[in-house]
Formats: structure tokens, sequence, C-alpha cells
């Protein structure tokens, strides 16, 4: 990481991480194992508990990411009411329900007791910036930092910052995740769920309109995404690989000799709607595909295998420069 950027991110030294469900307990050890001090608040009475089994359940993953040791304790504390728990901190991970309501009042809660150059960063998967930045009396301290579930193992952090945003807060943010290990990306203009969702919801709904036609089982289904393009595509994105299967000629001798063929796929393309009879139906094929396995054991598989990947590619990138 460069100087300047280093120094952005010794900026970020207490970091308060409200909602302590899925996604904030994942960014909280994170920023924990980070060396962070890490103020965590959630409305849950049993907040303290929760993180705490969190952490435990998570820092052998965290160990073999090269991000924590045995002897490391988090500097993190759960406090019971907002306002202790965002004072003092550089910066607010915001994680709490995706309710456009929710979210703004609590951040018209939070305002006034917030340092003067605290930024908001909300986890929101998909509303807009301009609808939260609404009742701020200072908008220009809020931004979008997507993450991807698990943030304290997928790299990717989604940052958007508009008009209104300060000068400052996105590089402050982008240095602060780069120095966790995340890998940013600033998106240009404002769009509904941002693009890596919109990426995943153009697959997944092809994927259950392929279930409700019967195409095939949904255990294949998902086996057609792991064992096939899944996989090229955590190396290298779509450009990049079909960049490859265009041959010498690149992506421009791809499209050249698929575009009709594309074009024809993409009219033909399902546009699926989750009514109570597909939802039924995506839960029952999964049903099969999970057999015994309980909700910790598939996450651990989940877990153990991200975690080999990232060590790989790693390791394949360090031998590579
Ligand atoms: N689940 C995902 O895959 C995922 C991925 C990326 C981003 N996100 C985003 O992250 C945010 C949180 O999602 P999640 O899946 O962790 O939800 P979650 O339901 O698991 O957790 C939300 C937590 O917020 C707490 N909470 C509710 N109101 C609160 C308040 N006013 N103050 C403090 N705590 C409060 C709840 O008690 C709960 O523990 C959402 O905006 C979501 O869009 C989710």
């Amino acid at each position: 990481m460069a100087t300047e950027t280093k120094g952005l991110a010794n900026e970020v030294k207490t970091v308060a991480v409200i909602g302590a469900g899925l996604i904030g307990c994942s960014w909280a050890s994170l920023f924990a194992a980070s060396g962070r001090r890490v103020h965590v608040y959630d409305s849950r009475p049993d907040a303290a508990k929760v993180m705490e089994d969190f952490w435990v359940s998570v820092k052998p993953t965290l160990i073999e990411l090269g991000l924590a040791n045995a002897e490391t304790t988090p500097d993190l504390e759960v406090f019971n009411t907002l306002a202790d728990a965002v004072t003092g901190a550089d910066f607010i991970q915001e994680c709490i329900p995706e309710r456009l309501d929710m979210k703004r009042e609590l951040y018209s809660a939070m305002e006034p007791v917030l340092a003067p150059h605290a930024i908001i960063a909300t986890s929101s998967s998909g509303l807009k910036l301009s609808d939260l930045q609404e009742g701020l009396k200072d908008p220009g301290r809020i931004i979008i930092a997507h993450p991807f579930n698990p943030p304290h193992l997928i790299p990717l952090v989604e940052l958007y910052g508009n008009e209104l945003t300060a000068a400052g807060v996105l590089e402050t943010s982008g240095a602060f995740y780069e120095s966790c290990g995340k890998v940013v990306i600033t998106l240009k203009r404002e769009v509904l769920a941002h693009v890596a969702n919109r990426l995943q919801a153009a697959l997944w709904r092809e994927a259950i309109h392929l279930v409700t036609e019967g195409v095939a089982s949904l255990k294949d289904i998902n086996t057609a995404v792991s064992a096939g393009p899944g996989l090229r595509w955590a190396v290298m994105g779509p450009h990049m690989l079909l960049n490859l299967g265009g041959g010498e000629g690149g992506l421009r001798a791809y499209c050249e000799q698929f575009h009709d063929s594309y074009h024809t796929w993409w009219d033909d393309l399902g546009k699926p709607q989750l009514t109570p009879q597909t939802i039924d139906a995506l839960v029952d094929g999964l049903r099969e595909e999970i057999g015994e396995r309980d909700y910790a054991s598939l996450r651990q598989e989940r877990d153990d295998k991200l975690v080999a990947i990232l060590a790989a590619m790693k390791q394949v990138d360090a031998a590579r420069t």
C-alpha cells in the first residue's frame, strides 16, 4: 500500500458497527482483526453474546487468511446505546435491515453525537444513496460501502459517493477497506443494487427460470455454475474470459462469431417472479441437494473452500510478480 494511502487508512482508528446481524458481526470481526478499536451496537438485548459467538466461530478462518493469529484478542466492545457506540468513532459501518425508513431514523439519531470528521458507510445492498442522504444535516459524510456476504471473507467492497459527498470521504474509506484486505471498486453513477447484486440478480433470475421450466434439477443447475463458469469467474471477470474465448482475435473476434447467438439467447431468457409456487419449487429442490447437512456445516464448507481458493490465488499472484 502506498504511503499516502496508508496515511488515510490510519485516520480510521475506531470503527462503530451498527447492527450485529449476519453482515455486522462479520464486518466487526474483520475490523477488529485489522487492529482497530471496534464499537458495536444492536437493538437486540443478546447482541454481546451473538457477537462473541460470531468472533469465536470465525477466528480460525481469519487466522487461515493471515488476518489474525492465535493470540489476537479483539479490541471490541458491545454498547447498550447507539450514542455510546458512535461517540468517538472515526468510521461508522451501518448494518441494520434493508429498510429506508429505519436507516433514515438511525442516521438522524446518531448525527448529533458524531465526531465532525466521522464517515457513515452503509452496507445497503440496493438502496439509493440519494434517498439515504435525505434528512441528514451533513449528507456529505455518508457513502455506500456494499460488501458481499460474508464480508470477512469475500474481498469485494462497492463504494459509491455522489456530488454531495465531501472531498476525501471516498479516498479515506477506500484506503481503510484496503488496509483490512478488501478489494474496492467505485461506481461512477447511481444505479439500483449497485454492480455485483445486479449481476447476481441477472444470473439468479435465469437459474430460477431453468428450475421452474424443468430444464434440469436445481442441484444440476447449481453445479452448472459452481463447476463451470463460477470457477472461472473467481479468477477473471466475464469480459476478460470471453477475450480468451475469442482466441488470438480476443473479445472482438468472440463478439463477431457469437453476436447472433447471444441476441437469440438473450431474447429467450426468462423473467420469473418469486411467487409462492416458485419459492416452494426452489425450497423443495434445495432440500434434496442439502440432504442431512445443517446450516453450520454448510457455512463451514463454503468458508473452507473460499479460504482455499483465496490462498491459492494469493500464491499464484505472488509467484507471478
Ligand atoms: N445478508 C446479505 O447477504 C447482505 C450482503 C450485503 C449487504 N447486506 C446489507 O447489510 C445490511 C444488514 O443485513 P443483514 O443480512 O446483516 O441483516 P440482519 O437481519 O442479519 O441484521 C440486522 C441487525 O440489525 C439489528 N437492528 C435492527 N434495527 C436496529 C437499530 N435501529 N439499531 C441497531 N440495530 C438494529 C437487528 O437486531 C439485527 O441484528 C442490510 O442493509 C443488507 O442489505 C446484506
